[in-house]
Parts: C-alpha cells; sequence; structure tokens
C-alpha cells in the first residue's frame, strides 16, 4: 500500500505538467499481460492521459512485450521500427514493459538497437511506472527498472478496463512448472497468490459495476495457495462476504465457490489450470457452481507419454485422457479446449501421431495451436534433437486440419439447438448484427439492438461458419 501511495504522488505530479496529453499501448503476449496493460492504462489516465490507438499521435507510447515465442519479440522489433520516426518527430516517450524485459540479452539488444527507448520496466516493477515515467520526462534521463527478484503482490494500482462486460482477474502471479520448453518462470518468477479477500472484494467490484463474466488468470490456477501452503503458511483465510457472512478459502476449490456467490455475476472462466493438478475438490467446484462455465481449458501441450516426459509436464497420455473421463463422467455435457506444441525436439512420427490420437479422442471445442520456438535459458533450447523447420510446419498443418474437421463437426451440432449467448455487443463490422459467446466460448452473431448488451438471452442457433455460429433470438 506504501508503495502505492508514493506512486500516487508521482501521479499527481504528472497530471500537473500534463496538458491534454495521449497515450497508446501496444499488448502483446496472453491475458496476464492484457490484464498488466489494464493496470498501466489505469495509471496513465489518473495521470491525465488519454487513450488514443494513433501511435503518432501519442505523447506516450508503452510496448507490454510477451516472449513465449520467437514471433511475440519479432513483433515488438517490428513495431519499434515505426516508432523511430514518431520519436523524432515529436519527442514522444518511449516505453517498455512486460515479460521480454526480464531477458538481459533482450534488454541489451534494445539499449545497442534502439537508443531511442525512454523506459524499460518489467512485470513486477509495472507498478512504478508513474515514478519511472516522471523521471524520464523531467529529467530527460533513461530509465531502466528491472527486478531480478520475485516482486510481491501489489494491491491497489488504478485500472482502466475497455470491455465493460467481461473482466480478467489476477489470482496469482508466476510459476512454478518449468516446463522445459517455456520461459515463463524465468521472466515471471515464483507463484504467489493473491488474498482471496482482494480477489473477492475485486470481483464484487466489478459486479457493481455491471460485469457479468470474470475469467480468473493464473499460469496455473489450479495451485492458487499451494506453494503458501508448501512454504508453511496459514492459508485458511477467512474472507468476509458482501452479506457479513464469512467464508473459508484455503484452496482453488474454494475461491471458486465463493467467487459463484458472487450477486450479479453470471458466468466465471479460469485459465490455464494444469492436468497435474486437476483435483477432485476442482472437479465437484465447477461442477456445483452454476456460473463456471463448463468449458474447461486443459492444456494438453502433447499427446505423447515421452514428449510429456522430456517437456516436464508430470502427467502421461492415459493420465490426461482418464482425467478427461473423469470430469465428463461427473459433469453432463462438459466441453475442452487445449494448447498444443508440435516440433517439439525428439518428437517422432509416432508421438505426433498420440497427439493427432488425443485430439481425436477428447474432440476438443477449440485448440491454441503452436509451433514449437527455442527459448534462450530453458532446458529444451540445449537438447540436440530439435525438428527440421519443414517437419514442425507439416506437423502443425495436420494438425490444423484435424482440428478443423473436429470444430466443423461440432458446429453442425449446435444448429437447432438454442443456446444462451452473453450479448457482448456490435459486430465491428456490420452495424445490424450483435454478437455474444455461448458458455462453450463459441462467437455467435445475431441480428439484435442494444437493449440486448450485457445480457444472457437464448438464441436459436440456425447455421454455422467455422469461427462463428448464427443465431436468432428465441423469445418465447
Ligand atoms: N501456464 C499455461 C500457459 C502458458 S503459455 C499452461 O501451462 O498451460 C501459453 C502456451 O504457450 C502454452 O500452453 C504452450 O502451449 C505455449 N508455449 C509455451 N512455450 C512455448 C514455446 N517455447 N514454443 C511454443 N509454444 C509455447
Ligand atoms: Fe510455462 Fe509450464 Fe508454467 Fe505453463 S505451467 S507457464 S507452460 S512452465
Ligand atoms: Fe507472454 Fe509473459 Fe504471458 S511471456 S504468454 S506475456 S506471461
Amino acid at each position: 500500500m506504501k508503495q502505492i501511495q508514493m506512486q500516487d504522488t508521482y501521479i499527481k505530479k504528472i497530471k500537473e505538467i500534463n496538458k491534454n496529453q495521449k497515450y497508446a499501448i501496444l499488448t502483446m503476449g496472453c491475458q496476464l499481460n492484457e490484464n498488466d496493460s489494464e493496470r498501466i492504462s489505469g495509471m496513465l489516465e489518473k495521470s491525465g492521459y488519454t487513450k488514443t490507438n494513433d501511435l503518432s499521435k501519442a505523447n506516450v507510447i508503452v510496448f507490454n512485450t510477451c516472449c513465449v515465442r520467437e514471433n511475440a519479440e519479432d513483433r515488438l522489433f517490428g513495431k519499434l521500427g515505426e516508432v523511430k520516426k514518431y520519436k523524432e518527430e515529436n519527442g514522444c516517450i518511449i516505453a517498455i514493459g512486460g515479460c521480454m524485459m526480464q531477458e538481459k540479452h533482450m534488454i541489451q539488444k534494445i539499449q545497442e538497437s534502439y537508443p531511442f527507448v525512454d523506459v524499460i520496466f518489467g512485470p513486477h516493477t509495472l507498478q512504478k511506472l508513474p515514478e519511472d515515467l516522471y523521471n524520464s520526462i523531467i529529467e530527460n534521463k533513461k530509465i531502466e527498472d528491472i527486478l531480478d527478484i520475485d516482486g510481491e503482490v501489489v494491491e491497489g494500482i488504478p485500472t482502466a478496463r475497455e470491455d465493460k462486460i467481461k473482466a480478467s482477474v489476477t489470482i496469482m502471479n508466476g510459476c512454478n512448472n518449468f516446463c522445459t520448453y517455456c520461459i515463463v518462470p524465468y521472466v515471471r518468477g515464483r507463484e504467489r497468490s493473491r488474498h482471496p479477500q482482494d480477489i473477492y472484494n475485486e470481483v464484487v467490484n466489478l459486479a457493481k459495476q455491471g460485469y457479468k463474466e470474470i475469467t480468473l488468470l493464473g499460469q496455473n490456477v489450479n495451485s492458487y495457495l499451494v506453494s503458501e501452503k508448501a512454504k508453511g503458511e496459514n492459508v485458511d483465510f477467512i474472507v468476509k462476504k458482501e452479506s457479513g457472512d464469512e467464508y473459508k478459502v484455503n484452496s482453488f476449490a474454494t475461491l471458486l465457490r465463493l467467487i459463484n456467490e458472487v450477486d450479479g455475476i453470471e458466468r466465471i472462466r479460469f485459465i490455464s489450470p494444469h492436468p497435474k493438478d486437476f483435483t477432485d475438490d476442482v472437479i465437484d467446484a465447477i461442477k456445483d457452481s452454476k456460473k463456471v462455465c463448463k468449458l474447461i481449458h486443459l492444456p494438453l501441450q502433447s499427446g505423447s507419454t515421452e514428449v510429456l516426459k522430456t517437456m516436464n509436464r508430470k502427467y502421461t497420455k492415459e493420465h490426461y485422457l482418464d482425467l478427461v473421463e473423469k470430469i465428463k463422467n461427473k459433469i453432463p455435457n462438459v466441453q475442452f479446449s487445449t494448447d498444443i506444441i508440435v516440433g517439439f525436439p525428439g518428437e517422432t512420427e509416432k508421438d505426433f501421431e498420440d497427439t493427432l490420437d488425443v485430439v481425436s479422442k477428447v474432440k476438443f471445442e477449440q485448440i491454441y495451436m503452436f509451433i514449437y520456438s527455442r527459448r534462450v535459458g530453458t532446458v529444451a533450447d540445449k537438447m540436440e534433437n530439435q525438428i527440421d523447420e519443414r517437419i514442425k510446419h507439416q506437423r502443425f498443418d495436420k494438425l490444423k486440419k484435424l482440428a478443423e474437421n473436429i470444430i466443423a463437426e461440432k458446429n453442425i451440432n449446435y444448429v437447432g439447438k438454442t443456446e444462451l449467448v452473453l450479448v457482448e455487443g456490435k459486430s465491428k463490422t456490420n452495424e445490424k448484427i450483435y454478437t455474444g459467446r455461448t458458455e462453450t466460448n463459441k462467437v455467435v452473431n445475431f441480428e439484435g439492438n442494444e437493449n440486448m448488451i450485457g445480457k444472457i438471452l437464448p438464441m436459436k442457433i440456425v447455421s454455422e461458419h467455422m469461427w462463428y455460429l448464427k443465431g436468432k433470438y428465441d423469445n418465447i
């Protein structure tokens, strides 16, 4: 809190010298990164900046970077080339934050090749942006504000959200898993859970503002409070509810049950859980909590037990399939989505076939597919049996085809049914068309009106179009 009060003094100082200035922010990473961007926006808006999407008009340009795959990094360098001319033309401040700034070789590259960058900060120093920005403006010097050690959980950072219906709430930072391909544990540090009272208060506040859907975020949501427990800390937290009643939270399952009771919130999602931590209490909490969407994102990464072992995922193909079966048996009509990496070092044709096999068996609603990308500092980067780029792409295409066939097949099942759709707003391309999502996160487009926004309405699905369904408001 003290930290935030100090930042507030910098926010006031910037506001005093700020004359109708604008900021632009480019978010390059996952939903956690997007959630961080909402906090960056919150601090900037409190400092008197208004948002613009036109980089040439911005007085402050912030990049919130990601380094999970090479293409995320390439995007930053492409954009830095573009903003150089704005810096020369109007002297705007350029700040770079996010996961990539936790990598020393990247900071070095920026300092050498893009010396015009003013402020460098990381996920652990995000809350200090007002101070860093102020010092950069006043003293006209380059700021590098990176913490190598794990940051603490900081509460009370102002937040500016773009969406008015759906909101993300981070419940924990960091990751302890060290999957061998992944850079995240190196850049985000160890797991740290937020206090459930802070999470509860945030969700209650969002509900009061009219938000209907909450996504609980973390690299590993089902290990919420687990590392605190392992350190011997007391994790039996008593949360005081709006009603005055008390509720004990000591796990992800109990947190889900608590959030399910927040009036006004109608849908709850969470990403990402780890299959190894998907305990029965979590399955029961999903089953019992009406608002928790029955679409579970369950990252597979690979269907091959051998590959899973070298990935350090700590489950086998059979364990994954058994878990899916167990969840399906307990929760009727549950659906799954997943993340898959193709071309991990040493992946044979047979291993890849195992991935296809799991995909055919589980019939995911949605698959986020990635080509393995070497990350400096990870164990897998040092493995000698890297896969040829051509083979990686061939496998990716084959998986994509299979996934699309399954999606098309499943889409047909929606046609003729009535689905409950949370209406999000107007479609971007057609004034008369509105758009929303089913509980299974399928996009539904339909003819509608302003009054429907924010409501969950029954829609008759009249046709399917691969990436969206067409619906008709079914008001009888
Ligand atoms: N913590 C989450 C997600 C982490 S990053 C989880 O464990 O599921 C999101 C996804 O990016 C991962 O699930 C993985 O599929 C992918 N990913 C991570 N590192 C990668 C790499 N080096 N190459 C390709 N994909 C990667
Ligand atoms: Fe990366 Fe694995 Fe942690 Fe997910 S669980 S963030 S994939 S190390
Ligand atoms: Fe990228 Fe960091 Fe998220 S590396 S995927 S922005 S946690």
